[in-house]
């Protein structure tokens, strides 16, 4: 079977080899053993294997969390009813009996049973990826944390990532007006196909006083009512400073400080929340069940395009032959939403 291994920690371009290696055997009581169709990547994996990352993978391991396939078997612990062999699914990888794990970089993986989600057919890999788990996270950010409406102005800070994306689709489908911060003009593109109302160049290095005079002169100082912020650092001190009176600031995560996520963390004049009524809100859950079936629905009807962002003609496509290209984007900060990697596996599927 081809997989990527990783066969220590260390550098990704030094330590990830294509390989044959062994097919799955043993199944964790609690896993589900799935054809790989593609997955999705994002920097959490190159982190995990340079091992910076908080979740750790003992090598070899094959990496890549963010699965989507068709079930081969399913553990002895996992519900019957709940999944059965030739259902399509997306979900979380996890490591097999040696404890080592099974990603998606292979063509074949192993999920979290109680994690995984059923695939509806008008849903496409790409479109599944660019939700999982994305959507989900993004979803509880800005409705449960921001309370985005169609009165609010959102503020996405790095909209062209997997979950700035997300936060652009889903503020628009909020009905709030959407302006999209990203550092390059390609980003910027990407982010007017995701639907964003209108987009604001911060630059890969700008100091906070640069991106607080972008703000006031596109007249957006003391009009943003919800900001959502992944990357943090002098961008989301800006954006805080930009809040109008009783503005929600939702503080999702820090991808500025790159593999050292405290060098990030914003210095906040907290003053400021007291004078206007402002609230600062960290976001680290999900939304899952009938939320996320309600947003596959949304897609069906048109209300949601996840992936629209990352489909034009010039985008760079990924399988296992190129998978270095696709660490490479994401290790360059050239990356756009999630990063797919197809998976064409060379078994023959008549699930
Ligand atoms: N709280 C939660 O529940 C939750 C859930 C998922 C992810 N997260 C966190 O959210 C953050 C974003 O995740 P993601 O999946 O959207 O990541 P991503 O796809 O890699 O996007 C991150 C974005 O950050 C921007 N950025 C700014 N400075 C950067 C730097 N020095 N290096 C790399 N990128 C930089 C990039 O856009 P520009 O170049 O345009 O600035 C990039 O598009 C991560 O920190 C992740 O850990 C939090």
């Amino acid at each position: 079977m081809k997989a990527v291994i990783a066969e220590q920690i260390g550098t990704w371009s030094e330590v990830l080899k294509i390989t044959d290696w062994p097919p799955i055997e043993d199944l964790p009581p609690k896993a589900l053993h799935v054809q790989t169709s593609a997955c999705g990547m994002g920097f959490p994996d190159l982190l995990q294997v340079e091992g910076k990352y908080q979740l750790k993978a003992e090598p070899p391991f094959v990496p890549a969390a963010s699965v989507t396939g068709k079930i081969l078997a399913i553990g002895a612990e996992v519900d019957p009813s709940a999944f059965k062999v030739g259902d399509r699914v997306a979900g979380h990888a996890v490591a097999d009996l040696s404890g080592n794990m099974r990603g998606g970089l292979s063509e074949e993986a192993l999920l979290f049973a109680d994690l995984a989600v059923h695939v509806p057919d008008f849903i496409n890999d790409t479109v599944v990826l660019s939700m999982h788990d994305n959507y989900w996270d993004v979803h509880h950010a800005i409705s449960t944390c921001g309370q985005v409406g169609p009165e609010d102005t959102l503020l996405v800070l790095g909209a062209s990532g997997a979950c700035g994306m997300a936060a652009i689709d889903l503020g628009k489908a909020f009905g709030a007006k959407v302006i999209a911060c990203a550092s390059t003009p390609s980003k910027l593109k990407a982010c007017q196909r995701a639907g964003a109302d209108q987009v604001l160049n911060y630059g890969e290095d700008a100091s906070y006083e640069d991106f607080l005079a972008k703000l006031k002169e596109n007249d957006l100082y003391g009009k943003i009512n919800v900001v959502f912020d992944p990357v943090g650092g002098g961008y989301g001190e800006a954006a805080f400073r930009a809040m109008a009176p009783a503005g929600r600031y939702v503080l999702f995560g820090f991808a500025s400080g790159g593999t050292d996520p405290k060098s990030a963390f914003p210095n906040f004049p907290i003053n400021l929340l007291l004078m206007k009524g402002q609230r600062i809100i960290g976001s680290m859950g999900s939304s899952r069940g009938a939320k996320i079936t309600e947003m596959f629905q949304m897609v069906k009807e048109g209300l949601l395009k996840p992936g629209a962002g990352i489909q034009s003609d010039s985008a760079p496509t990924y399988g296992l032959e190129n998978f270095l290209d696709a660490f490479r984007a994401i290790a360059t900060r050239q990356a756009i939403g999630k990063v797919v990697v197809k998976v064409e596996s060379k078994a023959a599927s008549d699930l």
